[in-house]
């Protein structure tokens, strides 16, 4: 009867335990990104099976094993089998021998029928790399449930650079990271977390071949043999991946850890350093890719400083990198002259340089002439640099698109840059055709997620697939990024989609809507603060870009003001100048106009503003209600995270818009138009917000409780705030 007993309890434990088990191996914590491989429905399962019943490969480079392994562990988890290393029907052929020069050195093709009374399907590239790709893009294929029996699909990528730019530093802290501490540690380095080999999986799953590892404030430490061995441990995991490490290097480097007297780009000296150290590099990372450099900006060193141009400083480091194949991407971010407009000031600094940088220079311009807003014009210099090559560098990380708060989609804002048309050489020439690469400013940390909210990986994503291809659909990258990642039933796919697509367009409304550009608060870049004013840098003060007084709102680019619109090509320059002409989107951005303002929709500017503010408002608590009825497709983890997330950001969107309501309200003493709400609070309550700054982290936030009564949050809204 003991006996009995104690069967019985053992029993009753080992089913507890399964069941713990299979819960944890259930677990939703994100961090399987887009490669989750979940068991297919049964009606998929029989459609795929016979198609994966051995993978093949024809080399045994570590690139082909890490194919041959993600297959294997897609199939393994989607369709429960096992694949043999045999051939025979239904095998999965890897192939790296294509001869087929049409695929470039990183395309794939994949290929699926029968052969000999064989199915096979076989992807052919010609390296191990897009072998790997293809490996990717086949079981993309099957996590969004597309038939793989009868594939004849060709790829490759648009852009040969397409590199993630982490601005992380040695203490593990982030600038403008909102993933927690950085996923590198320094500490630990050489040893090998095997978190980096889920990293270099992610990116290779999306095409994404480079990687700069340390923040463009660089530290120039980064270049001493200590840290360069663990360069190049890391450079190993990435390797198998496709993936070239990059640095960034501090243009005082030959001065800083060289010893010498000057960084002169000119200087002998200096030169024969940067090419010592490169040697020294390569020595150990044969495949290191090269240097990023943020020089004469923000208080970084420079050429500048020795009266040199921008060009000879690029080009010293530049012919150090030649003889093993690296190159410079050297950052057009450069502003600080009180006297010009910020937004001329890359333009008026680089244009006159074209045809002067290396041909391994590439030179790295933000997407807008500003800085990552949440809505800029594109940056003149794209299509206005024609003998230099230019790269776009757009950021992951939400700076100033609310960081770690609710759902912001962010390839719309990618697309609609690299769709700009430049008109240059003439029109018909977007962004996208005058590029040579693109860099993202990463938005990964070691948060088990990876990055500051579940749908933060959306953005991850997104660049990686615009820079294989620039000329897919936000929609298009919306939709395969819900199936691979929450589901692929219609009723999840539709609405998430949805929510997605409009999420840029809110934010945009609910911070800085009708071109309106860097109303942030300083330092933090989060909250709003268009009163702003005593800011010794000219520039950082949201006054500087707002320009509104009793009389009206935004800052004058045309030639009546700066003329910044001057320096787009003539019939674009033409454009934005004209107020019949210019879109609503782009208005205060170029144009000062009185706050009553008749807008082509026959409303005053007045009442446009208050009626944008109220939109992005709005959309956001649609997407708050939206997610509430996804319950039942969603798993109950990951769905309660982001329901936080959303409740977050509709606080945060009803503090920007009644914080700027107020403040215009203040100046063009205009009564509200009919039917919108006033602000919660007087103009001295917001003004008085204070923000607290996260130790370590360049991330001050505003306390939970004072988001929750700014953001209208109610007795409920407390209480979670308190726990947030
Ligand atoms: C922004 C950001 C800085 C960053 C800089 C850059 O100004 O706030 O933290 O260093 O961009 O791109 O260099």
């Amino acid at each position: 009867m003991r006996g009995t007993a104690l069967r019985q309890f053992a029993h009753v434990a080992a089913l507890f335990l399964l069941i713990l088990l299979s819960n944890a191996a259930h677990a939703e914590e994100g961090y399987d990104l887009w490669l989750r491989y979940r068991p297919v429905e049964a009606s998929w399962k029989t459609r795929y099976a016979p198609h994966a019943s051995a993978i093949v490969a024809d080399s045994n480079s570590p690139t082909m094993r890490a194919a041959a392994g993600e297959l294997r562990r897609g199939i393994v988890g989607m369709l429960g089998q096992t694949p043999s290393e045999r051939l025979k029907d239904g095998t999965i052929l890897l192939s790296a021998n294509a001869h087929d020069p049409s695929l470039g050195r990183e395309g794939y093709r994949i290929r699926s029928g029968v052969m000999r009374g064989m199915r096979v399907t076989t992807i052919s590239a010609n390296g191990d790399v897009g072998a790997l790709y293809g490996a990717f893009a086949l079981l993309r294929l099957m996590q969004t449930r597309q038939p793989i029996d009868h594939l004849n699909v060709t790829s490759e990528p648009r852009l040969r650079l397409r590199i993630l730019n982490h601005w992380d530093n040695f203490d593990r802290t982030v600038e403008r990271g909102y993933a927690g501490p950085s996923i590198w540690d320094w500490a630990s380095l050489p040893k090998i977390d095997p978190r980096y080999v889920d990293y270099a999986r992610a990116n290779a799953s999306i095409g994404i071949n480079g990687v700069v590892l340390n923040n463009v404030n660089a530290d120039p430490n980064i270049l001493t043999p200590e840290y360069l061995t663990r360069v190049a441990a890391l450079a190993g995991v990435f390797r198998p991946y496709g993936i070239r490490v990059y640095l960034t290097a501090r243009f005082s480097n030959p001065i800083q850890i060289g010893g010498l007297a000057t960084a002169d780009p000119l200087d002998p000296q200096v030169r024969a350093w940067w090419r010592a150290k490169a040697d020294e590099i390569y020595r150990l990372i044969p495949d290191f890719g090269g240097f990023l450099v943020k020089a004469n900006s923000e208080g970084q060193p420079g050429p500048r400083d020795y009266h040199r141009t921008q060009a000879d400083g690029a080009n010293a480091i530049a012919d150090a990198l030649a003889p093993h194949g690296g190159t410079v991407f050297w950052r057009a971010f450069v502003y600080g002259n009180s006297k010009v407009d910020r937004a001329k000031q890359p333009y008026d600094e680089f244009r006159p340089l074209d045809g002067k940088f290396r041909g391994n220079v590439i030179v790295q311009v933000k997407n807008g002439p500003i800085d990552f807003q949440p809505r800029e014009p594109f940056h003149p210099l794209f299509g206005q640099m024609p003998h230099t090559k230019v790269g776009l560098e757009v950021q992951l990380t939400r700076e100033y698109l609310g960081q770690d708060d609710g759902i912001v989609f962010l390839a719309p804002m990618w697309t609609e840059a690299l769709d700009s048309d430049t008109c240059s050489p003439r029109c018909g020439t977007p962004v996208k055709a005058t590029i040579a690469a693109i860099a993202g400013v990463s938005n990964v940390g070691s948060k088990r997620e990876w990055t500051a909210t579940n749908f933060d990986q959306a953005n991850w994503y997104s660049f990686g697939r615009l820079a294989w291809n620039p000329s897919l659909s936000p929609r298009q990258i919306a939709d395969e990024w819900t199936r691979l990642t929450w589901s692929n039933d219609q009723r999840a796919v539709q609405p998430i989609v949805a929510m997605m697509l409009g999420s840029r367009e809110a934010v945009v409304d609910y911070m800085t809507p009708l071109g309106l550009a860097h109303q942030f608060a300083n330092e933090h870049h989060y909250g709003p603060a268009p009163w702003s004013c005593d800011l010794k840098e000219l520039s950082w003060n949201p006054c500087y870009y707002n320009q509104a007084d009793a009389n009206g709102i935004g800052f004058d680019r045309t030639a009546t003001g700066s003329n910044a619109a001057a320096q787009y090509a003539p019939s674009v320059a033409r454009c934005l100048a004209d107020l019949k002409c210019i879109s609503d989107e782009d208005l205060l951005f170029f144009h000062h106009v009185p706050w009553t303002y008749r807008m082509r929709g026959g409303s005053t500017l007045w009442t446009a503003l208050v009626e944008h503010y109220d939109r992005g408002v709005a959309q956001i608590e649609a997407n708050k209600r939206q997610w509430a009825r996804l319950r039942p497709y969603i798993d109950a983890q990951r769905f309660t995270v982001v329901s936080r997330d959303l409740d977050r950001q509709v606080l945060e969107a009803w503090w920007w818009r009644d914080a700027s309501i107020a403040y215009w309200q203040s100046l063009a003493k205009l009564p509200l138009p009919p039917g919108h709400s006033p602000p919660a609070h007087p103009l001295s309550w917001y003004q008085a917000v204070r923000f607290d700054r996260v130790p370590g982290f360049l991330a001050p936030r505003i306390d939970p409780q004072t988001l929750c009564v700014a953001g209208r949050g109610d007795k409920s809204c407390a209480l979670w705030s308190s726990f947030h």
